[in-house]
């Protein structure tokens, strides 16, 4: 099986990161994972696959264009064709995406264009709405606004708390995202 160079930006606890690592055959090799924040769990998860973690503090740069160009430059140089982004809290400036123009998608735990941005699990549960679910969607300039390729949905029901909402969704999570994955790849390969 010929398989994609990815990189995978992460910056919280991983659980979408591993699920990619886990899956079977996917034909993706993750050649790095990129995180903005210091501490965080998705890199013990890395050290245990083996994948190297490019940490950036997006604070030690001019400008995001500054950092941007810089995680281009480490990008190109581990041969990556493909970003996965797996709870990663920036937006993607023009430089990022110019560079891997339809080739950046995102998972977002909400049914989009419903629940844009942070907490969006925490919004769809506070709206009392009965549905939410996942959206996987390639990334343009906006929040949460680029073209979706696949979205689940998931009930909310009248005994869940925030945290069993949670945990479903983070269920389809885990099995839409590498599904997506190993569709997109396969169409351009
Ligand atoms: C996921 O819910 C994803 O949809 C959102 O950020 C969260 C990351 O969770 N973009 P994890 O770090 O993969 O557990």
């Amino acid at each position: 099986m010929k398989k994609t160079k990815a990189a995978v930006f992460a910056s919280g606890t991983g659980s979408n990161f591993q699920a990619i690592m886990e899956a079977d055959n996917l034909p993706v090799e993750v050649v790095l994972l990129v995180c903005d924040k210091a501490g965080a769990k998705v890199m013990e998860k890395a050290a245990q696959y083996g994948v190297p973690v490019l940490l950036f503090d997006p604070k030690a740069y001019a400008s995001k264009s500054a950092y941007e160009q810089k995680l281009i430059e480490e990008l190109e140089k581990a041969g990556v064709e493909w970003i996965f982004l797996a709870g990663y809290m920036r937006i993607v400036g023009p430089d990022l995406l110019g560079a891997f123009e339809g080739r950046i998608v995102n998972i977002h735990p909400s049914l989009l264009p419903a629940f844009p941005g942070k907490d969006a699990i925490g919004q769809a549960y506070q709206a009392g709405v009965d549905t939410t679910g996942v959206t996987v969607h390639y990334i343009d300039e906006g929040i949460d606004t680029g073209p979706i390729i696949a979205q689940e949905s998931v009930g909310i029901h009248p005994e869940d708390t925030e945290d069993m909402l949670k945990e479903r969704i983070q269920q389809v999570e885990h099995n839409l995202y590498p599904n997506v994955i190993r569709q997109l790849l396969n169409q351009t390969t």
